[in-house]
């Protein structure tokens, strides 16, 4: 393998994918991206050109995508609508380019024979109770809770279909919440990270006891790059941390680090439908295929989160006033 297609490569988790893979292996990236307003350009600065190049494009554009499609060697598929206020208010940029985009690149992927990998959530599984020692693996029924979620659980009941009934190569892996550097500030971490840079108290649904089980974005690409190696077509697989917290001890723990007293947040409307907890098993991923994340320690990933919004208020400001906006409106 030598060239890949990285598409959504300009969001948060793509592009710290494209920075893993020209770090850590001799690939080759093309990046397909839209630059929706999640898109920023300035995710892939310093990049070597002789490795890599962006095209600026639609995953639904069956033309576009056929023609990259035939000249690389696999496709890495990131691109996506990828929040959940968002699709409660306007779900349809939803199914354009989680499902449709999905299946242009799919037809594209088997027509071509190229190997096909599928980034998805484990919001496709709903949610768990609280309080148990309950988590989702890869045999969990599918029960999406959000038009974020339903739409991501569309495109992966795609892909499986595809591997059956067209011999599509392709494998499929579910992620937990991802947290580092690059993420939209719209997002919960980043979000209350720049709050308290701005002198905003933080934001938290209800009461805030809902879970979600953190892996830092690095541990989400060493994975991926695994599965594109090993991993045995036609399967899924779960990737975790064990990182489960909720969000009011997320929130105390920002304040905490950034010097405010833990309690400076406000409780605000919550969102409808809120799933109450996600949690992964990633045992089939880390025995079958040997891998194990690195970022073990949350606090100290949390640090280095918080210096690195810190050090690079260009990088998010553009986008902070507009995103605070669109929450005020839904008083949140
Ligand atoms: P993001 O919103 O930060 O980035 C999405 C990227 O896709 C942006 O660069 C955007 O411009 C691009 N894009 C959107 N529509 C497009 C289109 N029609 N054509 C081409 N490009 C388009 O998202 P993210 O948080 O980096 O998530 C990336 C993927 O990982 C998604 O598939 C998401 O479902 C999945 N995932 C995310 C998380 C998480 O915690 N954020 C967890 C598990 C899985
Ligand atoms: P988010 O980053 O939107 O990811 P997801 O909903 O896909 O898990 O939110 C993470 C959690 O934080 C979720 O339980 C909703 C909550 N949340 C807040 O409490 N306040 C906020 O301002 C945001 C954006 C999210």
């Amino acid at each position: 393998m030598q060239k890949l297609l990285v598409t959504g490569g300009a969001g948060f988790i793509g592009s710290n994918f494209v920075h893993h893979v020209v770090n850590t292996t001799e690939l080759h990236i093309t990046v397909l991206d839209k630059l929706t307003y999640a898109g920023n350009l300035a995710s892939l600065n310093h990049l070597p050109a002789e490795r890599f190049n962006f095209v600026h494009g639609d995953i639904g554009d069956a033309g576009l995508v056929d023609r990259l499609t035939a000249s690389v060697d696999a496709v890495v598929h990131y691109a996506a609508e990828s929040h959940n206020d968002n699709s409660l208010h306007d779900p349809r940029p939803f199914l354009d380019t989680n499902i449709i985009g999905t299946f242009t690149l799919i037809e594209a992927a088997r027509k071509h024979g190229t190997r096909f990998h599928h980034i998805s959530t484990d919001e496709v599984y709903g949610d768990l109770e609280l309080d148990t020692p309950e988590r989702f693996t890869e045999t969990t029924p599918y029960n999406p809770s959000s038009p974020y979620s339903s739409t991501k659980a569309g495109s992966d009941l795609l892909v499986r279909a595809w591997v059956r009934s067209f011999g599509l190569q392709a494998t499929i892996s579910n992620c937990s919440n991802n947290y580092g550097p690059y993420q939209h500030v719209e997002k919960f971490i980043p979000r209350q990270i720049t709050n308290v840079i701005d002198g905003i108290r933080p934001k938290l649904y209800g009461a805030g006891e809902n879970v979600r089980d953190w892996i830092h974005a690095n541990d989400h690409s060493s994975a991926v790059l695994r599965i594109l190696d090993k991993g045995v077509i036609g399967e899924t697989y779960l990737i975790g941390a064990d990182g489960e917290k909720n969000n009011k001890d997320v929130v105390e723990q920002i304040l905490t680090h950034m010097g405010r007293p833990a309690d400076a947040y406000d409780h605000v409307t919550d969102r409808p439908g809120h799933d109450l907890r996600y949690a992964i098993d990633s045992g089939k991923l880390r025995r079958e295929l040997g891998w194990t994340p690195k970022f073990s320690n949350f606090d100290a990933g949390i640090e280095d989160t918080i210096a690195w919004y810190r050090d690079n208020e260009e990088w998010w400001r553009p986008q902070k006033a507009e995103t605070e906006a669109k929450y005020q409106v839904q008083g949140q």
